[in-house]
């Protein structure tokens, strides 16, 4: 009788146990181990289900060569839509099929804002509700499969993508447009799609489904996730002369550019020390972890400067680790080592200032204004050469590092507007806000300032120039962006 009891007594007590631990387990139920292709797609299902209202989980409109869907998970307090103030970060992992940390990071990093966000982490919380965050694991879902199957121990094997094209060479090179518009003495530095008039190779799937992202949400900040070496890898990746290694090639917005490395090196435990080894034999971390791309080694077609040459967005490379494809008992110490300088990363769209440019009578928004910037810090002004645009709600973001500047908006039809203002760019905080009333000029007659582009028209002739090499709608993703939608 007594034992009986007891039997059951234990019994369940062991079944409330394991109640909890299942209950427990929704919550946290992340194992550290390499996901496969469909194991990618159930993590950020269970992501979005346990915070289905700050999450969204989408396809890009085109999958792999081997036609597995690329996934993109979005964290936002609004999921589906830009809004207006709110900067637009994104994370793209394992382009490269064989170097797959941060594939496993961002499936982590996932599950954790989520975590976060529900037991009320108030500067997880804050993040979320101040940025719109899109987190893709893998660009390469056919190179990893490969990979995989052949052990991921090769330096190479799993590296392209099915078709043997290596993603990171295959985006239009908008470095030799640049560099001949400086060698011609023209300012035109970004949104350079619009001079694009051949592409050398053949759009990958991949690579065309990422362009189409690119050109449809107005990204302020993001990073390409890699493996293989230790350092946060800044533009340019392409050197001036041709040559392949040893010569820097700074972009107009080179301060700022160093500084972004060097919110992430800073805040990884080794990638800025002094005292480790380098993985080949490199000099990385005499330099804070950080290295400009053509200094290191150049190459053509990478998709980090297409983001800063044709659209708002910065872009940096992480190289994560020298090892490719580290085994799965590292991975959770690697999630350790990475989550900081990961958080610290996105906070970063927050620098510099933000605003919204409108017509200072009706107060409609403005798009497709430029907001160009000369730095007053010092003595002499210096224009900083890269301008960026307005986007849908007339809303800019403009990355500074601390300085004084001089700001002026222009669009055809308006009188241009200057401001100067003071950056400090306080932790943790929104950008600074400067707003933009533009007046109109008299009579019909536009001037002529001289950046005459429209993003819109860039994206009408790119779509145009697209449908020459492959047939496809513009369509973003099964969720319903679609040609003509907001987004
Ligand atoms: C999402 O849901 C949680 C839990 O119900 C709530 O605390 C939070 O405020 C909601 N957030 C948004 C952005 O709706
Ligand atoms: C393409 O995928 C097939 C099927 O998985 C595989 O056998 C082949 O090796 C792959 N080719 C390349 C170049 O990755
Ligand atoms: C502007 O100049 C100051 C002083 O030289 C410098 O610290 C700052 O980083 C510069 N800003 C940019 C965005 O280049
Ligand atoms: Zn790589």
């Amino acid at each position: 009788m007594f034992n009986v009891r007891m039997e059951g007594f234990r019994f369940s007590s062991q079944l409330f146990i394991w109640l909890i631990a299942v209950c427990i387990g929704v919550s946290s139920g992340f194992e550290f181990k390499h996901h496969d292709n469909q194991e990618l797609f159930n993590v950020l299902r269970d992501v979005n289900i346990k915070c289905k209202n700050i999450t969204r989980v989408y396809a890009l409109n085109e999958g792999s060569v081997l036609g597995i869907p690329l996934y993109v998970i979005e964290f936002s307090t609004k999921p589906g839509r830009h809004e207006v103030l709110k900067p637009e970060f994104k994370y793209i992992a394992n382009m490269h099929g064989n170097e797959v940390l941060g594939r496993e990071l961002l499936l982590k990093l996932a599950d954790y804002l989520c975590d976060e966000y529900r037991t009320g982490n108030p500067h997880i919380k804050e993040l979320i509700e101040t940025t719109r965050i899109h987190l893709m694991p893998s660009m390469n879902p056919d190179g990893w499969q490969l990979a995989t199957d052949t052990g991921g121990h090769d330096y190479l094997i799993g590296r392209t993508n099915n078709n043997s094209v290596d993603l990171n060479r295959n985006f239009p090179d908008l470095d030799r447009i640049v560099f001949d518009n400086e060698y011609e003495n023209s300012d035109k530095n970004n949104h350079l799609l619009e001079q694009l008039t051949k592409l050398n190779d053949p759009l990958q799937p991949e690579t065309r489904a990422v362009i189409r992202l690119i050109m449809q949400i107005p990204f302020v900040l993001s990073a390409n996730l890699h493996g293989g070496d230790l350092v946060a890898n800044y533009p340019y990746d392409e050197s001036r002369s041709g040559s392949q290694s040893n010569e820097y090639a700074a972009t107009p917005d080179d301060e700022t550019f160093r500084h972004l490395a060097l919110a992430y090196s800073s805040r990884h435990p080794d990638m800025a020390s002094q005292h480790r080894k380098g993985c080949v034999d490199s000099q990385f971390a005499k330099q804070g972890g950080i290295t400009n791309g053509a200094q290191w080694y150049s190459l053509q077609g990478g998709m980090q400067d297409f983001n800063y040459l044709s659209s708002n967005d910065f872009e940096l490379t992480l190289e994560l680790g020298c090892e490719k494809y580290p085994p799965p008992e590292d991975l959770q110490l690697e999630w350790e080592r990475n989550k900081e300088a990961l958080i610290n990363y996105i906070w970063q769209s927050h620098i510099g200032i933000k605003g919204v440019v409108y017509d200072a009578k009706t107060k409609q928004p403005i798009s497709n204004a430029i907001i160009h910037v000369a730095n007053v810090t010092g003595v002499e002004s210096i224009d900083i050469k890269h301008d960026i645009t307005s986007v849908y709600g007339g809303d800019y973001y403009r990355l500074l590092t601390p300085g004084t500047y001089k700001v002026t908006v222009y669009k055809d039809g308006y009188v241009p507007h200057t401001k100067l203002v003071t950056v400090t760019n306080p932790s943790f905080t929104q950008a600074l806000r400067v707003d933009f009333p533009l007046k109109a000029t008299h009579g019909h007659h536009h001037n002529n300032h001289k950046h005459p582009f429209h993003s819109s028209k860039v994206i009408i002739l790119f779509n145009r120039k697209l449908r020459t090499n492959m047939p496809r709608v513009i369509e973003i993703g099964p969720h319903g962006w679609r040609k003509g939608s907001q987004f």
